[in-house]
């Protein structure tokens, strides 16, 4: 063949998560184990089923072919009535006098990054902020959205910044809340956007606390800031779903403006049928119908009308008050069972004596945990012990699927941070630059790349 058209084309930047999922699956080693990705396992290593599901996926029988054509753009009405549900409260979404129910308006999406993405892009477009606020560390998506957006909505000549907020204290493996208060109440400006993790937060696995909470919320209702709310794991922190949207549902009593990202991926293990939602609470119920008109073009121009088959089974489950109880109850026994491979994680590392601090692995919560190790510690389980873990350092809890398993990673863990406790090296992750090696002996500077 000769010259393409497509030959002046970059190359786009590698994706290392996807790169690692190949390197996953042409491991040949049968004890290769993957805690990089964000699915549960079952006991026998495949991925893991809820039994709700099952069975409701049984129950609709012969009657999901009848539901299977295009669903309005807007989504499916009943799963898309449950999923506010869920998310406020049938009480906040319906009562008379308070009812947010006028001035909510919602969309199914393809999945949590769906509900990102039409989010992001709505409010680039629309609000036009200046900035946006988003935690270090957090899951990787919202930086790549966020950038997606400002090339979209920008403001006349003036980009949208993305801008990052303290909140792991790697040190001490807790919420830097004086760190996170502290810049925003020096750096933030009226009508920013904060993006925040309604519960289980991805990596870290640490909460603010209800206090914490009221302060944020106080902090943007003083300072006028817009709260973006991401909730992929409602359930998956407190083992309810009642509490882990505490945090939402104070934001709307105290009378705020707010978006919300929600996923079924996790909840109700439905990962590859991309079922989400975004939802949008506004001041008065004019500006929710000038929403929705904006946020139906949107969805119209890039997906036309979101998958059906999840939203079936998802509807199914949320509006049959057996299989709703059945589907609650499996939640929390999944909750339980994450709190009891974190102890036994750190009851194995506390018996083999592992350098280090381990405890607060137990304190953490929802699906991961985020590590301090080092990317030899990272290449060196990968190597030897065909463990695979993202370089940032998080392990996915979840994926420690039994007993084996728990003590398999442990045994490494505890070899590779002997081997490299020596090395006297211990890895940061820089905003935009990603992680590094830095040597303990030298300041985070000597990670940063040469400026000649
Ligand atoms: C915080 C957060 N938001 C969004 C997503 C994306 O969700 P989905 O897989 O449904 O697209 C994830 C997935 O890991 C997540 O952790």
């Amino acid at each position: 063949m000769g010259p393409s058209r497509f030959d002046t084309v970059h190359h786009a930047e590698p994706d290392s998560f996807r790169q690692m999922l190949s390197e996953f699956a042409a491991d040949k080693s049968p004890k290769k184990i993957s805690l990089a990705g964000g699915m549960f396992w079952d006991e026998e290593g495949k991925i893991a089923k809820m039994d709700v599901v099952e069975k409701a996926t049984k129950q609709l029988g012969p009657h999901i072919w009848e539901r299977h054509g295009y669903l309005p753009t807007q989504g499916h009405a009943s799963f898309i009535r449950q999923a506010q549900n869920l998310v406020f409260s049938e009480q906040l979404v319906q009562s008379c006098l308070s009812g947010i129910g006028p001035r909510l308006t919602s969309f199914q999406t393809v999945g949590g990054t769906g509900a990102n993405h039409l989010g992001t892009l709505f409010l680039a477009r629309n609000l036009r902020p200046r900035r946006v606020w988003i935690p270090h560390q957090t899951w990787e998506g919202h930086s790549r959205l966020w950038q997606r957006a400002s090339d979209f909505g920008s403001r006349g000549q003036e980009a949208l910044e993305l801008r990052f907020y303290p909140y792991h204290d790697a040190t001490n493996n807790c919420l830097d809340f004086q760190g996170m208060i502290g810049v925003l109440e020096q750096e933030s400006e009226p009508d920013d956007i904060l993006l925040l993790h309604a519960c289980a937060h991805n990596p870290t696995g640490i909460d603010p606390s209800r206090e914490q909470w009221e302060a944020i919320a106080n902090f943007c209702s003083a300072r006028n800031i817009f709260p973006f709310f991401d909730m992929a794991y409602q359930g998956f922190a407190s083992g309810s779903f009642d509490d882990d949207a505490w945090a939402i549902r104070h934001f709307v009593h105290g009378g705020h403006e707010l978006c919300v990202a929600q996923t079924f991926s996790k909840s109700m293990f439905l990962y590859g049928e991309r079922l989400g939602a975004l939802h949008l609470v506004t001041g008065s119920t004019d500006a929710a119908a000038r929403a929705q008109s904006q946020l139906s073009r949107l969805q119209r121009d890039g997906i036309s009308s979101p998958p059906a088959f999840g939203a079936n089974v998802a509807s199914e489950i949320m509006s049959n008050p057996e299989l709703r109880g059945e589907w609650q109850r499996e939640v929390g026994m999944i909750h339980k069972r994450v709190m009891t491979i974190r102890k036994a994680l750190v009851e194995e590392l506390t018996r083999l004596g592992t350098p280090g601090e381990w405890d607060y692995i137990e304190k953490q919560v929802g699906m991961f945990t985020c590590t301090n190790l080092t990317l030899e510690q990272i290449d060196l389980l990968k190597t030897r012990y065909h463990i695979y873990v993202r370089h940032s350092g998080r392990l996915s809890i979840a994926a420690l699927a039994n007993r084996a398993a728990v003590t398999y990673v442990a045994t490494a863990l505890d070899t590779v941070v002997r081997e490299t406790s020596k090395s006297h090296r211990c890895r940061v992750t820089i905003p935009g630059l990603g992680p590094r090696d830095i040597s303990l002996k030298t300041s985070a500077a000597d990670a940063l790349p040469s400026q000649s």
